[in-house]
């Protein structure tokens, strides 16, 4: 079985997409699902990209994708990779697609200097914290994630 990494190219935001909405089925978040293909047709190759996208092809069928973007360590003093989305499909699953989609992400990181990869899981997906633990990340113990997001961020803006 061949598999191939490459990032997604023009026309193909609409496959992302339908990768990314089998992950929130999985995940049971399809209610957060906002996304259009345009949407993400713009922040993958607008004129000023905002994410990195890169599927997963076994024998030429689309089974997975990966989509990252930059932020920024002050410790560090150097960007990082954070992958939003991870994804294979469920009859390409255990075959190495998964890791192979890790190794492309952090052969950029250390190509590109970039300090850090990171990215968060759900406490519940057991599957995929073994998969990363095998893969050498720290499922970091004292750090949560915070969000600020619809009438609470109206809230916040407001001074209230
Ligand atoms: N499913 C998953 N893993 C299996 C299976 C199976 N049916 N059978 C065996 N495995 C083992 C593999 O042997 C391998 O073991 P190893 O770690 O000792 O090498 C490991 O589990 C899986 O390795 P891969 O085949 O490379 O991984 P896969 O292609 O299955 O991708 C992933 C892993 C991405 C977690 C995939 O299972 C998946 O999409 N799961 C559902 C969605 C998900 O949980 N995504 C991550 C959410 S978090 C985020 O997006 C940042």
């Amino acid at each position: 079985m061949s598999i191939e990494i490459r990032p997604a190219r023009r026309g193909e935001a609409g496959l992302v997409l339908t990768l990314v909405r089998e992950l929130a089925v999985y995940e049971e978040l399809t209610h957060e699902v906002e996304a259009t293909e345009a949407v993400l047709d713009a922040a993958l190759f607008g004129e000023a990209p905002k994410i990195f996208g890169d599927l997963a092809f076994s024998a030429g069928t689309p089974a997975g994708v990966a989509i990252s973007f930059l932020n920024f360590s002050t410790f560090k003093g150097r960007s990082g990779l954070y992958l939003e989305d991870i994804f294979v499909r469920p009859d390409y699953r255990g075959q190495g697609i998964g890791r192979a989609l890790l190794r492309h992400l952090a052969q950029r990181c250390v190509r590109e200097g970039w300090g850090r990869f990171e990215w968060a899981v759900l406490d519940w997906n057991q599957t995929a914290i073994d998969f990363y633990e095998a893969r050498g990340a720290t499922v970091m113990p004292d750090w949560r994630i915070c969000r600020v997001t619809g009438a609470a961020l109206e809230t916040l803006a407001k001074g209230e």
